[in-house]
């Protein structure tokens, strides 16, 4: 462990507690987030109508989102008009995309308290808010966009770029022009023990074509700056790319159809109701981790300024 964490061990000790704790009470991944950005040049003021519509927006763009996967909406009138959008990863649980949208939303009236346009990126969900209409607007800076690799050691053989970008042109392929829900994952065997694994979304308030061209920008920014990395991820206001040597997606939803091309669910009828006995838990967990949440929320809260930043760019993750 770094030098600079051990002041911070109890504390550490402590988030990977409870974050344990989390993960089999939910059966939820780590939910920390990846990045956020927030504008610092137009901040709103406390007490403000674009504060309480902004608060209102987000709630209610979480709750509209998680039957189906994504909800873009708006509260307020011009000049205080807000606009939202709120998107789970295509494979993930209704009850994952829940926690990951409530964890957004806490975190971002945190970390951006006065802007008045701001997005934070989890691996499983994405959050956004501006005070302008960006519905259907296509993002194609690629300066905005943000890669993430977790593992700095370079593939050995028999990793190949050239296997990577064969998956992603197959996946971003099936994303945009063959999904409705503009997600895909998939897998190619490197060897007959080593398999790579790819997953890309895009947000669902834009063009196919747009769609492809987000992604594409993606898997060029992989190429050139994380070429033979093993692990990684781009994330952008409109499309979403990662893969890794292990599975980190749930593998029955976005695969390629089987070879008789088989007609795909239909993503706008209402998601199968068979989730009876995860309920049950349900009501068990929800009080546990409110006030989990809460005691993680001051803990994070107080340790994360200090350290997240520098921790991430040091250890975990290493934006570029
Ligand atoms: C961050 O947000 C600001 C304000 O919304 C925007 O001008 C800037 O381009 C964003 N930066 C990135 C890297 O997305
Ligand atoms: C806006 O708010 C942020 C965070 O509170 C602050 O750092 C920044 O200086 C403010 N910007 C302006 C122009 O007031
Ligand atoms: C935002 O823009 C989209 C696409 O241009 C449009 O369909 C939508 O009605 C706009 N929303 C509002 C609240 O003006
Ligand atoms: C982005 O799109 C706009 C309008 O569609 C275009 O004018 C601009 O040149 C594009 N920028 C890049 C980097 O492709
Ligand atoms: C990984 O490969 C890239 C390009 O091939 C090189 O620039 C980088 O230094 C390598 N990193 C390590 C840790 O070997
Ligand atoms: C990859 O290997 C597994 C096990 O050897 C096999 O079942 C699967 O069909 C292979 N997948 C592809 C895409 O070749
Ligand atoms: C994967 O998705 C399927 C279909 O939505 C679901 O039935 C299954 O429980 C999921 N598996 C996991 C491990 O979440």
């Amino acid at each position: 462990m770094p030098s600079y964490l051990l002041p911070n061990l109890p504390q550490l000790l402590f988030l990977s507690f409870l974050f344990t704790t989390l993960r089999t009470a939910t059966s939820a991944p780590s939910n920390s987030w990846y990045w956020y950005n927030c504008s610092i040049t137009s901040n709103f003021t406390t007490h403000s109508t674009y504060k309480s519509d902004l608060q209102l927006l987000l709630s209610s763009l979480s709750s509209a989102a998680i039957p189906t996967g994504f909800s873009t909406q708006s509260n307020g009138r011009s000049p205080n008009q807000v606009f939202g959008s709120a998107l789970c990863r295509g494979d993930v649980s209704q009850d994952e995309c829940q926690y990951c949208l409530s964890t957004a939303v806490q975190d971002i009236l945190q970390l951006c308290p006065l802007s008045r346009r701001g997005a934070i990126w989890y691996l499983k969900c994405f959050l956004r808010y501006s005070s302008s209409n960006f519905t259907s607007s296509k993002d194609n800076e690629t300066s905005r966009f943000r890669r993430f690799s977790y593992k700095t050691q370079n593939a050995s053989e028999p990793f190949s770029a050239a296997l990577l970008g064969n998956l992603m042109t197959d996946l971003i392929e099936r994303a945009a022009y063959r999904s409705a829900r503009l997600f895909a994952t998939g897998e190619v065997n490197m060897t007959s023990s080593e398999t790579l694994y790819g997953l890309v979304q895009c947000t669902r308030d834009q063009s196919e074509d747009d769609c492809h061209q987000c992604l594409q920008r993606s898997v060029n920014i992989m190429s050139t700056y994380f070429p033979r990395s093993i692990e990684a991820v781009t994330m952008a206001y409109n499309c979403f790319m990662g893969h890794a040597t292990y599975s980190f997606y749930n593998q029955s939803v976005g695969a390629a159809p089987p070879p008789p091309p088989a007609p795909e669910v239909d993503p706008g009828a209402p998601p199968p109701r068979g989730k009876d006995s995860g309920k049950k838990n349900v009501a068990l967990v929800i009080p546990l981790v409110s006030v989990l949440g809460v005691l993680s929320a001051i803990f994070i809260c107080s340790w994360r300024r200090r350290t997240f930043l520098k921790v991430s760019r040091k250890y975990c993750i290493r934006p570029v």
